[in-house]
């Protein structure tokens, strides 16, 4: 099962693609994710990354594109994966396309998430990251059980630098010049499916399980 996850910052990608992957047995992959790994390890892709991402802006498509093109080299690939944040711009589509094809692969589905602006600012602005394990809480919608403390291995809970309101009103923006074109593309190709993504993960978990159930069969 190759899946795409696409949808507007803040609508619970992460959130859907760690359900997905844990519930079929598949990797998911978020450029998010990589890209952060590598600003904070301070690398020369990651300085690169970093001065876009901040901004709120797209890292430029040749730097995600090698990444990905890499990433789905893995060996832990092979059995399926769900890529979050990837592709976001038509040049990513048409080049994931094109390197699928090279190894006579194809993507099979891609899942639409979709909430309203103000769902989607609450979500980011309530977001906490564990600066240690990357865990994922939201101060209503998900709150751990210490406050400021993760959960899973103590660390300490902070904001996401691009979570900040401006920033957050930007990469709105660039999502709907940059990413939304993709909803088109998908559909002309008979491989999208829309969800709503209002509601708990629970509640939308359900969702997206009803139409991989109905197009997979499991
Ligand atoms: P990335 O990390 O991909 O960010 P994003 O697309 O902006 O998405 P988010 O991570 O903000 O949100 P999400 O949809 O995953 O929501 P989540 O599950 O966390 O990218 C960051 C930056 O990297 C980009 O701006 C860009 O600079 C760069 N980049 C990455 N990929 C790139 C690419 N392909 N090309 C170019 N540049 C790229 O949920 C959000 C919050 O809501 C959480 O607190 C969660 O707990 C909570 N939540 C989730 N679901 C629910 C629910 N159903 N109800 C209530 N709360 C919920």
């Amino acid at each position: 099962m190759q899946l795409i996850l696409l949808g507007p910052p803040g609508v619970g990608k992460g959130t859907q693609a760690k359900m997905i992957a844990g519930h079929y047995g598949i990797v998911q992959i978020s450029t998010g994710d990589i890209l952060r790994q590598e600003v904070m390890t301070s690398t020369d892709l990651g300085n690169l990354a970093g001065s876009y991402m901040e901004r709120g802006l797209l890292v430029p498509d040749e730097v995600v594109i090698e990444i990905i093109k890499e990433r789905l080299q893995d060996p832990d690939c092979r059995p399926g994966y769900v890529l979050d944040g990837f592709p976001r711009t038509l040049a990513q589509a048409e080049a994931l396309d094109r390197v699928l094809e090279a190894g006579r692969s194809r993507i099979d589905l891609a899942l639409s998430l979709d909430l309203s602006e103000a769902e989607l600012v609450e979500r980011m602005a309530g977001r906490r990251i564990c600066e240690k394990c990357g865990e994922v809480f939201h101060i209503r919608f998900h709150p751990p059980r210490t406050e400021g403390t993760c959960d899973r291995c103590g660390g300490s809970l902070t904001q996401r630098e691009d979570d900040c309101e401006e920033t957050i009103r930007r990469r709105l923006r660039v999502y709907e010049a940059e990413t939304a074109p993709l909803i088109d593309y998908y559909r002309r190709l008979g491989k999208l499916e829309g969800i709503s993504a209002s509601g708990d993960a629970q509640e939308v978990g359900e969702r997206i399980h009803r139409v991989l159930k109905a197009r997979f069969g499991s």
